[in-house]
């Protein structure tokens, strides 16, 4: 087999019959956008033109997590989804919403799709669904979609599909988020102390050079330069070249938090049950192992 290039996807290759495309995200935009509006209308644009180019029939469907999670937390720009929900209608494509991560309240929705009044045709989901208590995942299939197997059996199955204990432990997840008002606490959390709390610490730090997210779903872009933008590591960097969010993440594991690093982005994804006075435990701990980023960056 041959070694993939450097810079390939380590576990993607290229599976056939998929066709990657950009989505909006303005603080690195693919399409050179100042604005969200533009950011949109050309990624709009960019997808239209990308589904011309290779035949709306060839197309079965467009899969997009709401949220994208790993890649950096890109919250769409308002009107995107509802514009690609839009463009499937108008070809006939089946809409997939990827929510394994953006579901079950991290958002500050019960559902990301809901914050941006958009209904997917299938919607994916996994984690937040039981709190992970025991592995399940699952589809949710529009009606009209699932009427199709209501004389054919659907084609396919897996070995622990629909097990009682990892469904059970759904229902009562559920249930308690409902009673306890976890969705509603995610939103309140993103709202008054997470959003305005990384904000505050991206105005004081000149390493932080953009704070996205919703609800308890935020990325922190680390940069050497806030005017330039240039990432305060290099992509996929190991080593020496990594140095700088090495030292950033084991100064917030001295300080009592778990950071998610990801090239040169951290992630502040709490539980959706988390107190404002954890959230602003975890945003001092952060404060604090900034200033290590600092040491590289242009002040
Ligand atoms: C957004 C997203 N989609 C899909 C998956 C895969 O989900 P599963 O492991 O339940 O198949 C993950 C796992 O991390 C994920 O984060």
């Amino acid at each position: 087999m041959r070694a993939p290039a450097r810079g390939a996807w380590a576990s993607d290759t290229g599976a056939a019959g998929v066709v990657h495309f950009w989505a909006p995200f303005l603080y690195r935009s693919p399409f050179h956008a100042e604005t969200e509006e533009q950011e949109c209308e050309r990624a709009l644009r960019h997808l239209e033109d990308t589904i011309a180019f290779e035949g709306p029939q060839t197309i079965a469907a467009i899969i997009l997590e709401t949220v994208p999670g790993t890649a950096g937390i890109m919250v769409p720009p308002p009107g995107y989804l509802t514009g690609v929900r839009e463009i499937c209608d108008r070809y006939g494509i089946v809409f997939i919403l990827d929510e394994v991560m953006a579901g079950f309240g991290r958002t500050g929705h019960w559902f990301a799709a809901d914050g941006f009044d958009v209904v997917p045709d299938l919607l994916t989901f996994a984690k937040g669904v039981n709190s992970g208590y025991v592995p399940l995942g699952g589809v949710a299939i529009s009606a009209e979609i699932a009427a199709t197997f209501d004389q054919r059996p659907y084609p396919g199955g897996l070995t622990y599909s629909g097990h009682p204990l990892a469904c059970a432990s759904a229902v009562a997840t559920i249930n308690a988020m409902a009673e306890e008002r976890i969705v509603e606490n995610a939103a309140e959390i993103g709202e008054t102390v997470l959003g305005p709390g990384l904000r505050e610490l991206a105005e004081r730090h000149p390493s932080v050079g953009d704070v996205r997210g919703m609800g308890v779903f935020w990325a922190l872009d680390l940069v050497r330069d806030k005017e330039t933008r240039e990432p305060l590591v290099p992509y996929n960097a190991s080593g020496e070249a990594n140095a700088p969010m090495a030292a950033f993440a084991a100064a917030c594991k001295r300080n009592g938090l778990w950071p998610f690093v990801n090239m040169n982005r951290t992630h502040a994804v709490p539980p959706c049950t988390i107190t404002p006075s954890e959230a602003k435990e975890g945003l001092a701990a952060l404060d604090a192992a900034l200033t290590l980023a600092d040491e590289h960056a242009a002040r």
